[in-house]
């Protein structure tokens, strides 16, 4: 009788001091497992006197019980202490203010050229694109820029470094969108109606000027377009651009890729140093256009007995300048961020007609 209690005091003690599941299970089979110390006890019941095993018995049986149930729940408090531990080393702070993420803008001429698009697409043009390095040839020549011609002083053009010897027709960046008119013609043919928007390079740096800037070209090519179809056109984009109705006035001008040529002026008032576009008796000059030279078609494979039509080319940072009152056009390209975030757009302030553009 004293060896069982002995035994149940030992077994106990060591189930309460068991620092893992590991060791835990060690002493369920050293104690109550097939050939532990209790079942080899219990094996010595019949060996026993009746009297004998009637008082050990049920001492040994409930100690197994006893044990059993103290494996139990010394399991489940190993359980509920790792656990805790887990809880405590894997602990979250949701109350703690997130990360700042960074948050960039949409540039403003990124902005305008969709807005752009947009108005020339509801008017069915759609978008032609060229490269930014040109030659020669489609930059000047296809366009009536003869080589003494002065347009090809006047537009600062930067020239692509030649390595001695090399005799490939020089390259330029381009210096207006124009070259991509007759490149869409030679791809696409007539007619055609499209807008080309991209950069263009010149040689030139001021308040108005910067030596990379963007332009917006417009092709119109059928067989019955007049300047009055031009007109209209730029009065509809202009009135949608600025959300307010805009007059036109087209001026007498010369360009060697259009004749006759136009250079437009829109109205606009000066009200305490405040330019305001579509009203009062002001102009201000926004774009060169004209009815395309029929030796322009000609150079894009394009019979001018046969088709006409009109072309456009304006600066997009300048109708930028003028619809979101942005000074100094050089900021544009400064990559400030004080700038960017306070002219840039959000990614969601998608331009579209229905939205006002
Ligand atoms: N290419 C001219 C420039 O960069 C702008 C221009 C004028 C384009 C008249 C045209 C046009 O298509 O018809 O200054």
């Amino acid at each position: 009788m004293d060896d069982i209690a002995e035994l149940k005091t030992r077994i106990l003690g060591a189930v309460g001091a068991a620092g893992d599941e590991a060791a835990l299970e060690d002493l369920r089979v050293a104690s109550i497992g097939k050939k532990g110390e209790i079942s080899l006890k219990m094996r010595e019941l019949g060996k026993m006197t009746p009297e004998q095993r009637q008082a050990v018995g049920p001492l040994l049986n409930a100690l197994k019980d006893e044990v059993n149930a103290a494996i139990s729940a010394k399991r489940a408090a190993l359980g509920d202490a790792a656990l805790n531990a887990r809880l405590q080393a894997e602990w979250l702070d949701i109350s703690a203010p997130a990360r700042p993420a960074a948050q960039g803008s949409i540039h403003p001429v990124s902005q305008v050229t969709e807005e752009v698009i947009a108005i020339f697409a509801d008017l069915g043009f759609s978008v032609a694109e060229g490269p930014q390095i040109e030659t020669d040839f489609y930059n000047f020549d296809a366009l009536n820029i003869a080589p003494e011609h002065p347009a090809r002083q006047e537009h600062d053009t930067f020239y692509m470094h030649r390595e001695a010897g090399d005799n490939r027709p020089p390259h330029v960046l381009r210096t207006h969108t124009s070259p991509v008119q007759i490149r869409h013609l030679e791809a696409h043919g007539t007619p055609c109606r499209v807008i080309a928007p991209g950069r263009v390079y010149r040689s030139d740096y001021d308040i108005t000027h910067t030596p990379m800037f963007h332009q917006v070209e417009g092709l119109a090519i059928d067989k019955s377009i007049s300047m009055a179809n031009l007109k209209w056109v730029l009065e509809q984009f202009f009135s949608a651009y600025f959300g307010t109705s805009v007059k036109t006035r087209f001026r007498a001008s010369h360009f060697p890729f259009t004749e006759p040529s136009a250079e437009v002026d829109i109205q606009c008032s000066w009200v305490d140093g405040q330019l305001k576009v579509g009203e009062g008796d002001g102009w201000l000059e926004v774009l060169g256009s004209g009815m395309v030279h029929p030796k322009v078609l000609q150079s894009a494979g394009v019979d001018p007995s046969q088709w006409q039509g009109f072309a456009f080319g304006m600066g997009i940072d300048r109708i930028a300048m003028l619809k979101y009152g942005i000074p100094d056009l050089r900021a544009f390209f400064d990559a400030d961020l004080r700038w960017l975030r306070h002219y840039g757009f959000g990614a969601l302030d998608v331009p579209t007609l229905h939205g006002g553009v």
